[in-house]
């Protein structure tokens, strides 16, 4: 089996749960303060391993104990970590996250080692990105760092996934050889150049996403489902509610059920549907990795479908 490629962060999460979110100058009093494994990358990593990808892993993590118990934990879920380099002198990546009662979060990143993933690095990696059933970036990692992996695999013919988050302005050379775009409605805003806050059409977005080069593009809605446009179409799956406890790492956890979805051979709609199982089974739970199904936890998935 090829293996789905995620070249991505790894961040140590610094967890705290509040009664609501502090506003500007506000001090809540938060409690059950918790370090987990994430980081953008790394989750979508173990998503996908876990319902039965194989996956090799492309980053940086810090000569530290966060980065020491990050690897190992990459280690134990099956992912190959060759290519997770130790840098030395280099905190590892660390989110700080607030989670609500009602499952909302904020989060604010430090990239520490992240920052150091090189265009060098990605080059010594060219022949594991070439033999990918799939690449996966978000952009947590240096911009010239994803380039350089999609470019190499856009010329290989290997298929390139692009979680545009933390959102940012992307040059069109870019987009043209990502072939499935996974924003949620904010970042699709600030790809299109819309005015932050302003009414937000998804199918409308979805469409002119794909005008900009991905043959798929995928607008999570949160709560509200997904908005998918590909070959031919361009629609509305609605999600099914569900008492959220923690949302954070919902769209890690949708995007690696997604590709190890379409990686077994699964159709656009099916992978999309089994993809929002998964989601939905880890916002019902606390936590990012440890919210995050296996294959037995989901119904099994339907290969064929449209
Ligand atoms: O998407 C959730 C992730 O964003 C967290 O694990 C945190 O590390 C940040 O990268």
């Amino acid at each position: 089996m090829k293996p789905i490629v995620v070249l991505g962060s790894v961040n140590m999460d610094l967890v705290l749960n509040c009664p609501t979110l502090p506003l500007p100058g506000q001090t809540v009093q938060g409690d059950d303060f918790k370090t987990l494994p994430g980081g953008k990358g790394a989750n979508q990593a173990v998503a996908a391993v876990r319902l039965g990808a194989a996956v090799s892993f492309i980053g940086c993590v810090g000569d530290d104990d966060f980065g020491r118990s990050t690897r190992a934990v990459l280690v134990a879920e099956g992912i190959d970590t060759s290519q997770l380099r130790t840098v030395a002198g280099v905190a590892t990546g660390v989110a700080m996250i607030m989670v609500e009662a009602s499952g909302q979060n904020c989060i604010a990143l430090s990239a520490g080692a992240n920052g150091a993933l090189s265009v060098a690095q990605v080059d010594e990696a060219a022949a594991t990105i070439e033999g990918a059933a799939l690449l996966i970036c978000q952009l947590e990692s240096p911009l010239p760092a994803v380039q350089r992996a999609i470019a190499i695999a856009h010329a290989a013919g290997v298929p390139v996934l692009l979680n545009p988050a933390p959102a940012q302005p992307l040059p069109a050379e870019l987009l043209a050889q990502v072939d499935v775009l996974v924003p949620n409605e904010s970042e699709a805003a600030v790809l299109l150049g819309l005015v932050p806050g302003a009414a937000f059409d998804a199918a409308a977005a979805a469409e002119a996403l794909r005008a900009l080069g991905p043959r798929t593009v995928i607008v999570t809605l949160g709560a509200a489902g997904v908005q998918v446009a590909g070959d031919g179409n361009n629609r509305h799956i609605a999600a099914k509610p569900v008492k959220a406890i923690d949302t954070t790492g919902a769209g890690d956890t949708f995007i690696g059920a997604y590709a190890a979805a379409r990686c077994a051979g699964a159709y656009l709609h099916a992978a999309v549907a089994y993809a929002q199982q998964a989601a939905a089974f880890s916002v019902a739970r606390a936590g990012t990795i440890d919210a995050m199904p296996r294959v037995g936890d989901l119904p099994p998935l339907k290969a064929a479908s449209a």
